[in-house]
């Protein structure tokens, strides 16, 4: 596992950000694996610019997403399908037939699971897979004491997940309790991962994720294991490293 220590988050989204414009210009067709969450904004900002600035094309890429809600459809404001066209999708000149979030609103949830393994299966596999970590340890939503071999599948969000993502429902009961992710399998399938972690409160699941016991209790210690993973970090959340 490489870690990189940057002074901020903005100097680690700018550096993820390279990361990605990089693979992108070697292979314009490549399969980007794309999370959503406070970490990677500003690296999508940070890609949108480069986009329009430096001519950064998108055109023949593809992208899948980690996971989205059950029971919201694309046009709930917090649904992660929402998220992407919002803050990365709509800014660039992606074809959206090419962008891929798991449908939390299919009819047959386990069908649609096998599905998004299939598409990304069929597109050849994913190049390089951005990822946030949860407080408990967390990647996708693959909460701790979840399979490590797990393929995308429907996860229960633990009490911890639904306090740290409620806010943004207002009401803690209007905050959907599943959501369909990809699993750790999948997620160790692609070529490269690239962790993004920032601030304080990461900080445990940082020390767990890389100093830790490879364990189901922190998913992302499975990190450890992949032949590819880069981890970015800033000072805060990489205050308790040894
Ligand atoms: C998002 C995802 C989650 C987040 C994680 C961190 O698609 O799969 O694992 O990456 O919960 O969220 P933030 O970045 O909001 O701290």
């Amino acid at each position: 596992m490489e870690v990189l220590i940057q002074p901020n988050a903005d100097v680690g989204c700018a550096l993820g950000a390279r990361i990605i414009a990089k693979l992108v210009r070697e292979k314009p067709d490549c399969v980007l694996g794309l999370a959503t969450g406070r970490t990677p904004l500003q690296l999508y900002t940070e890609l949108i610019r480069l986009h329009r600035n430096d001519g950064l094309d998108f055109s023949r890429v593809t992208t899948f997403n980690l996971d989205e809600y059950v029971g919201l459809p694309a046009a709930h404001d917090q649904s992660y399908r929402w998220f992407m066209r919002e803050n990365l999708f709509r800014h660039i000149n992606i074809d959206p037939q090419r962008t891929h979030v798991p449908d939390g609103t299919a009819a047959d949830l386990h069908a649609e699971c096998r599905d998004y393994e299939k598409r990304i299966r069929d597109a050849g596999g994913i190049d390089l897979q951005l990822l946030g970590l949860g407080r408990n340890g967390h990647i996708g939503f693959n909460e701790p004491t979840g399979s490590l071999r797990g393929r995308t599948w429907i996860k229960i969000l633990s009490e911890q997940t639904l306090r740290d993502n409620s806010a943004v429902f207002g009401d803690f009961s209007r905050m959907p309790r599943h959501a369909i992710s990809m699993g750790v399998g999948t997620i160790m399938d692609a070529r490269r991962l690239l962790l993004l972690a920032f601030g304080p409160a990461k900080c445990r699941a940082v020390s767990a994720m890389v100093e830790g016991p490879l364990s189901a209790i922190c998913p992302a210690s499975m990190l450890q294991w992949h032949e590819r993973a880069t981890v970015v970090l800033d000072e805060a959340s990489s205050a308790g490293l040894k």
